[in-house]
């Protein structure tokens, strides 16, 4: 969602902060803006639409500046148009701000009854005239004091009057060369680079410039000028930076026609990468995790599992059930974070909570992570996003190293969130003594070793896949079907194809189809069937039928060679049989391929589809 940057230095702002919008635009936005400190004044931009409009509406700008701060806004108060685009102007200030303000109508209302007018429908510029009114009353009766100190404080009591999890960068006209802001649960990283401090919501923003980083800590107040950051918090704590192996080169294209296809391409590599270190020798021993000790004492104490996450990652989550049911014979319970941070979990001794995101900034996700955090049960994390909040907060984590995934549909995250929990659901049955004389165990181990091997395999027919999506563009719906580990593979490919093509796209149980969806079926409609080789095929083989004798358009997914299941479809695409753990990693990658041959075959804006945001920062 919204993305901030900003830069105090040597060197001209206007090109990092342009830079920097664009590597955020992956996020999701509908406007964007800038403000710079320019011959003591702000001079501020603000543009609705893409960064690339706010790019060429500022080709006489920012020439000589070296201060300012940028935004990309997506739209939670008030309509994406320019007047709600940050930067906000509330006299002395300039303010960007990522997250909500929960109490903006009280405050506004306040600040209304004391004159202050707004310009804007938005919460931000509620925060920026409640800074700015509180700034003043301040100096009234600080005579004496700099106007640093002043503003200081005037964001200090801001904070103590403002309620939700948000992130602000401002500047200020009586305080040349210093941006400041406030950490208060929406993520800030910044960067001492030689020339300067670069701030930013997000890591992508920063790894062009520099790759030591600090995320700001939580409810802190920072300033930054040309020589570094630095908290203003009575404890002073130093800021503490660290390395991070994304590079500028993990956040470009590589030559494919978008991010969301070298993402789909990068995912034998990927996976290879999140396995990396973590195989065991063999099927007695233990994986390797980065907390062998801790991670041995959890799942050997383990009564309960709740898995947590939202969309695509959740879709993991539910297919993880499987593995620690029949594995580890494990209760494992799967929930969408909205719903299970409402609700009233049962926390017994033993109950352990995972949580499942991409980018560890999802707020559904964070606010249930942080639910079991204070019922005081063991939690653990799977993120992709190193130092995210999500896994901060953790108990400890499991990564996967897909790398920064820009294309806003999940494909390598999603493929790598399997790859760990595949792995894990392995070990944990291993820790419990339940491996023994179980067929799919020993064929998993294998298929996890050889999965990276399989997926280029898959990838090498990827022409087809794209082919046989551009054929879906005039179907009335597209129904996803699939039984046991398939199921949650058919719910995450309908979620690819209505979120790239705009179509509708349903998932069901196979076995659900005669309990209603049946009446969808006619020669318009195409179902896509994942029917693998497994111990569910003779059921699936007969929902094939069903849909046959209605009429109904069929592709399906099985295993190369099956001749039967190639007879009952118009169109099959034959995948490599690989083992129960690791097939529906596999089976994902065509559904990936349709959604995407279809929806370039509409015109859709893959990298960013409409309406979605990358990371959910907002409930
Ligand atoms: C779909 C997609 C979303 C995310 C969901 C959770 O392609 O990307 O459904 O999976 O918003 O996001 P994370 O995994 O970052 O918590």
């Amino acid at each position: 969602m919204c993305g901030i940057v900003g830069y105090v230095g040597k060197n001209q702002a206007l090109p990092i902060l342009l830079d920097g919008l664009k590597r955020l635009e992956y996020r999701g936005y509908d406007s964007a803006g800038f403000a710079l400190f320019s011959k003591g004044n702000f001079e501020i931009k603000r543009n609705a639409g893409p960064v690339q409009g706010l790019v060429d509406a500022s080709l006489e700008c920012g020439k000589t500046e070296t201060q300012g701060i940028a935004h990309t806004r997506w739209a939670t108060h008030g309509a994406p148009n320019e007047t709600n685009a940050h930067p906000h102007r509330a006299g002395d200030i300039v303010l960007v701000h990522n997250g909500i303000i929960e109490n903006y109508s009280e405050i506004k209302t306040m600040l209304s009854r004391e004159g202050v007018k707004f310009s804007s429908q938005t919460d931000t510029e509620v925060f920026a005239q409640l800074i700015e009114f509180r700034r003043r009353e301040i100096a009234k009766k600080s005579e004496g004091a700099t106007a640093e100190t002043i503003l200081l404080n005037a964001m200090k009591q801001a904070m103590t009057e403002v309620e939700g999890h948000y992130a602000i960068v401002l500047m200020s006209q009586s305080i040349p060369g210093k941006i400041f802001g406030i950490q208060n649960g929406a993520p800030l990283v910044v960067s001492n680079l030689k020339t300067g401090a670069l701030i930013a919501s997000d890591l992508q923003a920063i790894v062009p410039y520099h790759n030591e980083v600090c995320f700001l800590p939580k409810g802190e107040i920072f300033v930054a000028d040309e020589t570094g950051v630095k908290l203003t918090s009575a404890s002073n704590k130093g800021l503490s930076f660290e390395k991070i192996d994304w590079t500028a080169d993990k956040v470009e294209k590589a030559g494919f026609e978008s991010f969301m296809l070298k993402e789909i391409f990068q995912q034998p590599l990927v996976v290879a990468d999140t396995l990396t270190g973590r195989l065991p020798v063999d099927q007695k021993s233990s994986f390797i995790w980065d907390h062998q000790k801790a991670h041995e004492v959890l799942w050997k104490n383990v009564k309960r599992l709740y898995l947590i996450a939202c969309g695509t990652s959740s879709h993991a989550a539910m297919a993880a059930k499987y593995f620690f049911e029949r594995w580890a014979r494990l209760d494992c319970q799967i929930d969408i974070a909205s719903e299970f941070r409402y609700r009233s979990p049962v926390f017994e001794p033993g109950t352990v909570v995972g949580v499942i995101s991409q980018s560890g900034e999802t707020a559904d996700t964070l606010a249930a992570l942080r639910l079991a955090n204070q019922a005081g049960v063991s939690t653990f994390s799977i993120c992709n996003v190193p130092n995210s909040t999500i896994a901060r907060e953790s108990g400890f984590q499991y990564p996967t190293k897909a790398g920064p995934e820009i294309g806003v549909a999940s494909t390598k995250a999603f493929t790598s969130q399997l790859t760990i929990l595949c792995a894990l659901a392995l070990d944990v049955a291993r820790l419990r003594g339940l491996q023994d004389g179980k067929e799919s165990v020993q064929a998993s181990f294998t298929g996890l070793a050889r999965l990276p091997q399989d997926l280029d395999q898959v990838l090498s027919q990827s022409e087809t896949f794209m082919k046989m999506g551009e054929t879906l563009k005039d179907q009335r719906i597209i129904l996803f079907v699939g039984r046991g580990t398939m199921y949650p593979i058919a719910l995450e490919g309908a979620l690819k194809f209505k979120e790239l093509t705009y179509l509708p796209a349903e998932g069901f149980a196979a076995g659900e189809l005669k309990h209603g969806p049946i009446a969808y079926i006619d020669p318009k409609v195409t179902v896509i069937t994942l029917a693998p080789k497994d111990e569910w095929y003779s059921k699936t083989i007969s929902n094939l039928e069903e849909i046959r004798a209605r009429g109904g358009h069929i592709i399906t997914i099985g295993t190369e060679g099956d001749e039967e299941a190639k007879r009952l479809s118009n169109e099959f695409i034959g995948l490599p049989q690989s083992s129960w753990g690791t097939q529906p990693i596999l089976s994902v990658i065509p559904l990936q391929l349709l959604a995407y041959g279809c929806a370039k075959a509409l015109g859709r804006n893959i990298d960013k589809p409409r309406n979605l945001a990358k990371s959910v920062t907002v409930e």
